[in-house]
């Protein structure tokens, strides 16, 4: 790229010479020896004229103009105004183009400043937010504790005395809707603790097929109330150091979406575990209703549910899969779903050997 000194150098440079040259010319073929010298003379001064009228352009035109290049350059590349550009100039143009600039690089400045001042607050609302949200869920936790007991001591014969049958169902109502509360409060836990990247992994020497084994225990009361089969596919021979309370705690919210999408009687949930190198890929898949493409990779936000109408049969708080991809990623892995509407979905989690 040519710059401004350069290009004013070369074009006065050349014109110098050529005046300079025509001053020689005229000297040697001129009849006249002193109309020659007087002419070489002239070409002369006219030539050094050239020159110096150069360099003086080159100061009062071409050096501000590089000096503001230099600033603007630095300043987008710090945002902050540069020093030792101070510029100094008669020539209204470039005056006026420093001036300019000067109070935009002042206004950009500002503007940062504020924004900068914006995104802190935001920041300690957003950390004040959380922390006050788990202050509440920590304090809905606590009164359960007693509830749940209260409850089973009701439920057993001859602790609290004897219940009629009807209260004896209210208690189970009770029971049954303070499990939920307590899932949802845990839940809410659980996902506080992954936002701000307090989430506790204890890794074990894990038997995965004795792990699956008694997630499959779990579960099997829940598929036979529904009429609806669990079964395994997995791996012989895999071990695996991970957390596998998490893990389990992964294949619950799996489980429990599975067993809620499909059918009763005609229901298959499959969980299992592929040996594959230095990871382990697990599944849970089922032949239920199925996640459409353009849901698919909403279902790992958040609070997010296909089905947020107030008629739906199930209940959740559409947290169980961000709880998933959390977990799963705390211990090195990733998560995936393929789904094809009304005939089968998949959930495959890889989790590192070590
Ligand atoms: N196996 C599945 N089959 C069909 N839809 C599913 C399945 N698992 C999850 N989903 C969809 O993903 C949504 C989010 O799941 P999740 O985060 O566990 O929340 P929740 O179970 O509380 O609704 C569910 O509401 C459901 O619409
Ligand atoms: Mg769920």
């Amino acid at each position: 790229m040519l710059s401004i000194k350069y290009t004013l150098f070369s074009v006065s440079g050349v014109s110098s010479f050529i005046i300079f040259y025509m001053g020689v010319v005229n000297f040697l073929t001129s009849a006249d020896e002193s109309t020659g010298m007087i002419l070489l003379i002239f070409s002369i001064f006219v030539a050094i004229g050239t020159l110096l009228a150069t360099v003086h352009i080159s100061k009062i035109i071409t050096e501000p103009i590089e000096k503001l290049a230099k600033s603007m350059s630095e300043f987008s590349k710090t945002n902050k105004r540069a020093k030792g550009y101070e510029i100094k100039t008669n020539v209204s143009e470039i005056f006026q183009l420093n001036e300019d600039f000067t109070s935009m690089e002042e206004k950009v400045e500002k503007t940062i400043t504020v924004q900068n001042e914006y995104v802190e607050k935001l920041k300690d609302m957003d950390r004040k937010k959380i922390e006050f949200s788990s202050m509440v869920s920590h304090e809905l936790k606590t009164p359960l504790v007693p509830i749940l007991g209260y409850i089973q001591m009701l439920q057993k014969e001859n602790f609290l005395g004897d219940l009629n049958d009807k209260q004896i169902d209210a208690v189970n109502e009770i029971y049954i809707s303070t499990l939920k509360l307590q899932r949802l409060i845990g839940d809410i836990l659980t996902t506080q603790k992954l936002d701000l990247g307090k989430l506790d992994f204890n890794k074990e020497n894990t038997n995965v097929s004795d792990l699956l084994l008694s997630i499959l225990k779990e579960f099997k009361p829940i598929a036979l109330e529904k009429n609806i089969i669990l079964e395994m596919d997995y791996d012989e021979n895999i071990h695996i150091l991970t957390d596998k309370d998490r893990i389990n705690q992964v294949f619950s919210n799996l489980i429990k979406n599975a067993i809620d999408f499909v059918s009763a009687k005609t229901g298959i949930v499959t969980i299992g575990a592929k040996d594959q190198d230095d990871h382990v890929e697990f599944f849970v898949s089922d032949n239920g209703q199925g996640i459409s493409a353009d849901k698919q990779s909403e279902i790992f936000k958040k609070f997010y549910q296909i089905d947020t109408s107030t008629s739906r049969k199930r209940s959740g708080s559409g947290l169980g899969l961000a709880i998933c991809k959390g977990i799963v990623e705390g211990l090195g892995g990733k998560i995936r779903v393929e789904s094809e509407e009304n005939v089968k979905t998949t959930f495959f989690f890889n989790i590192p050997k070590n």
